[in-house]
């Protein structure tokens, strides 16, 4: 038998790049994605409908026997984490826009971080920039449209490139030299992203630092009824349509998913 999963979950497909790094670092662990494409994106949700989702998606994951939860997905850590670690009780570890080490690494005191509006407007970014960028600029910028690309899996046609340029240019022409990416879709859009700024410009995608943060809350956290005896294992599933889904998905992981369907599921 293996060892009891580990969740993930997001908006959409945008979480796989946290994903990809849990099974990099963490090959041994087996994991189940949620993809809420249903409902995709958060950004364009209210907060109400945000908690609703996080909180029904991580009842699923513990029915499917999750030991440890990864809000794969700024957005619903900005708005639901707080209460979804009031409600469950398991590891629940969630993204942190990367303010802290931007504000360290920069050189010229201009710095960008890229997200939805609702993330850029919680209380867990101005906390972010008065604890640790008080010697900087912070430019948050709201990001329409990255999203929607991502999910159609067009991460490097002529439209996503003029949207990329169309935002990152002023970012650049107000002298950023590290730019943040502050949602989990965004990593996916980084060969468009790399065109605007150039090579030189730091980007940070803060998938590694939550990793980490996992395996760390994981150690000391095991039973041995927990530890792994068999091969882990893979499971995806969607609300969205898997015929939609599916091959966007299959795209951005690299190879055949096996998407199912979950909770409200269209088919
Ligand atoms: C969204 O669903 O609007 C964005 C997801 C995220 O913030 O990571």
């Amino acid at each position: 038998m293996s060892a009891a999963p580990i969740g993930v979950f997001d908006s959409g497909v945008g979480g796989l790049s946290v994903l990809r790094h849990i099974h990099r670092m963490l090959p041994s662990e087996s994991l189940i994605y949620v993809a809420d494409s249903a409902y995709a994106p958060y950004g364009d949700r209210s907060s109400e409908e945000i908690h609703a989702r996080a909180h029904a998606i991580c009842r699923f994951l513990i029915d499917q026997g999750a030991r440890a939860i990864v809000v794969a997905c700024n957005t619903a850590t900005a708005v639901a984490v707080a209460s979804l670690r009031a409600t469950f009780d398991l590891p629940i570890v969630a993204m942190e826009p990367a303010i802290k080490p931007a504000a360290a690494l920069t050189q010229t005191g201009v710095v960008a971080v890229l997200a939805t509006q609702r993330t850029l407007a919680s209380q867990q970014i101005e906390r972010l920039v008065q604890r640790h960028a008080q010697g900087c600029r912070v430019l948050l910028q709201p990001c329409p449209g990255f999203v929607d690309q991502v999910e159609r899996g067009e991460l490097t046609g002529a439209r996503t490139r003029r949207l990329v340029a169309d935002t990152l240019q002023p970012l650049l022409d107000a002298g950023i030299d590290v730019l943040v990416l502050g949602c989990t879709h965004y990593p996916f859009l980084l060969p468009a992203i790399r065109a605007v700024v150039g090579e030189d410009l730091t980007i940070i995608d803060p998938a590694e630092a939550v990793t980490q943060e996992l395996q760390r809350r994981l150690t000391g956290h095991r039973s041995a009824a927990e530890r792994a005896v068999g091969p882990a294992t893979l499971r995806f599933y969607t609300t969205g349509s898997i015929a939609t889904v599916g091959p966007v998905l299959d795209a951005l992981w690299g190879r055949p998913a096996q998407l199912s369907g979950c909770l409200d599921a269209q088919t």
